[in-house]
C-alpha cells in the first residue's frame, strides 16, 4: 500500500505538460492522471502533430483544464495564453519528447506554443524522450541532448523495447512511473533544480504610510530594495513569490506577483490571506509601529501653535503571524537596531517566532534604510550568529538565501 508521503508527493504543485507527436503521446494521459493522483495541478500544452494522435479534448478532461494547441486562436481568458502558463507551472514536463522538438528547444526556436513556453518558462524543465533508436543514436539527437543538459534540463533516459516501428532497442518512452517519480524527485531534491524549486515564498517589503488627514501621513524612509532583492533572488532560484510591498518606486520583478499595500492594517491583511500557504514567509518590510487613532476626514488647519495627535498601535505581522504558524515554515525577520545590535535582534526572534532575524545598525547611514549596501548579522534559532560584511543589497539577498537553504 502507498502511504501518505507518496500519495501527496506533488501535493499543490503546478505542473504543465508538454506532449509532442510521438506514437506514444497516448501514455500522457496516463501522466496526467498519476501528477493528479499524486496530488499536482495539470496543464496541458500539445504540438500540433501530438493533436493528430490524441484529441485535445481527451487531455482536457484528464487535467481538467484547458489545452493549449494554437498560437493563433483567440482564448477564452487571459489567463491561458502561453505566457500566463509559464508564470502558472512549478516544474515543465515533456513527455513524450520527440527528436524535431528537443531540437527546437535546443536551438531556441518558438514557432509553437510548446517550444515558446519552454523559451519562456524559468523553472526546471524534465524531459522523456521517445523516438526510433536510429533517430536516438543520430550525432545531432546526440549533440542537442548534450546542448539540453548543459542548460539544466533533466533527461529520463528512454527504455529499451519493441518500438511503434517494429524495431526493438533503445527509445522506447520510460515507463510512466519512472516519470512520475522523476518529477518526485525534482522537488524533493531542490538543489538539483535551483534550489527553491517549488516553494511558496511571502515577502513583506516597503515602509506603509498610516493617514494623519486625506493629505498627510507618517511613514518611513525605507525604499523596499531588500525586499525587492529577496524577491527576485527567489524568483531566480525557481520559488513562486508573493511581495506584499509597501509604496516604493521600484519596478516589481519579473515573475513576481505583487500584493500593493499602503497601511500597516492592509499588510497585515495581505500576509494574513496567505501565510498558511508559504513554506518560508521573509518579513522584511519597515511597518510603521502606531498609527493615528482617528486620522481627520478633513485636511487639519495650521489653528493653535501645538497639535496634538492620539496614536494607537498597528499590528505587529510578524509576531501575529507567529502565533499560529504552519508547521516547517521558516520564518525570516528583520532586526533594525541602533544599540545592543545582537540582544535584540534575538530577543525579536524568540518573540516573532522566527528562525532567522537579520539584524543591522542603523545609526550607521552608509548601511541599511534607504542605501544601496546594508552589513548585517544574521542569527538563527539555535544560536548561532553570522556576520556578514558591507554588501549591495542583491548580493546579500543571494547570501541570506544560501544560508537559509543550507
Ligand atoms: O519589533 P520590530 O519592528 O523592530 O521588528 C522588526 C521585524 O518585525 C521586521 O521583520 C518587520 O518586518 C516585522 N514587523 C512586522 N509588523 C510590524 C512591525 C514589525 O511584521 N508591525
Amino acid at each position: 500500500m502507498r502511504d501518505e508521503m507518496t500519495v501527496n508527493a506533488l501535493s499543490g504543485k503546478r505542473i504543465l505538460l508538454g506532449v509532442t507527436g510521438g506514437i506514444a503521446a497516448y501514455k500522457a494521459l496516463d501522466v496526467v492522471g498519476r501528477l493528479r493522483d499524486r496530488g499536482a495541478e495539470v496543464r496541458v500544452v500539445m504540438t500540433r502533430a501530438a493533436t493528430s494522435l490524441v484529441a485535445p479534448l481527451s487531455f482536457q478532461a484528464r487535467s481538467g483544464a484547458a489545452v493549449l494547441t494554437d498560437m493563433w486562436a483567440p482564448v477564452s481568458t487571459a489567463d491561458i495564453d502561453h505566457i500566463a502558463y509559464a508564470r502558472w507551472a512549478d516544474l515543465f514536463l515533456i513527455a513524450p519528447a520527440t527528436a524535431h522538438t528537443l531540437a527546437r528547444m535546443a536551438h531556441g526556436l518558438a514557432d509553437d506554443p510548446l517550444t515558446t513556453l519552454y523559451l519562456a518558462f524559468q523553472g526546471p524543465v524534465v524531459v522523456a524522450p521517445a523516438m526510433n533508436s536510429a533517430m536516438l543514436e543520430h550525432p545531432a539527437t546526440v549533440a542537442n541532448f548534450q546542448t539540453l543538459r548543459e542548460r539544466g534540463v533533466a533527461m529520463i533516459p528512454p527504455a529499451e523495447g519493441i518500438l511503434a516501428c517494429g524495431e526493438t532497442g533503445p527509445g522506447k518512452l520510460a515507463a510512466v512511473e519512472d516519470i512520475i517519480q522523476a518529477v518526485i524527485g525534482v522537488f524533493e531534491t531542490p538543489a538539483l533544480a535551483g534550489h527553491l524549486t517549488g516553494r511558496h515564498v511571502l515577502i513583506t517589503a516597503g515602509p506603509t504610510r498610516e493617514a494623519l488627514d486625506p493629505v498627510r501621513y507618517l511613514s518611513n524612509p525605507s525604499t523596499g530594495r531588500m525586499g525587492y532583492a529577496l524577491a527576485a533572488e527567489a524568483h531566480r532560484r525557481g520559488a513562486r513569490v508573493t511581495l506584499v510591498t509597501g509604496p516604493v518606486h521600484l519596478a516589481v520583478p519579473a515573475g513576481v506577483r505583487a500584493v500593493p499595500v499602503t497601511t500597516a492594517e492592509q499588510m497585515y491583511q495581505a500576509v494574513l490571506a496567505e501565510h498558511h500557504q508559504a513554506d518560508i514567509v521573509v518579513f522584511s518590510a519597515a511597518v510603521a509601529d502606531w498609527r493615528p487613532a482617528r486620522p481627520s476626514a478633513r485636511k487639519n488647519k495650521k489653528t493653535g501653535d501645538t497639535l496634538t495627535v492620539e496614536f494607537v498601535r498597528t499590528p505587529d505581522i510578524a509576531m501575529e503571524t507567529g502565533r499560529d504558524a504552519r508547521p516547517g515554515q521558516i520564518r525570516i525577520g528583520f532586526a533594525a537596531e541602533t544599540e545592543d545590535l545582537v540582544a535584540n535582534a534575538r530577543i525579536k526572534l524568540e518573540k516573532k517566532n522566527l528562525d532567522f532575524i537579520v539584524a543591522n545598525n542603523v545609526s550607521d547611514p552608509t548601511i541599511g534604510f534607504a542605501s544601496e549596501n546594508n552589513r548585517v548579522t544574521i542569527l538563527d534559532r539555535s544560536g548561532r550568529d553570522y556576520l556578514f560584511e558591507t554588501l549591495p543589497k542583491s548580493r546579500l539577498a543571494e547570501k541570506i538565501w544560501d544560508l537559509v537553504i543550507q
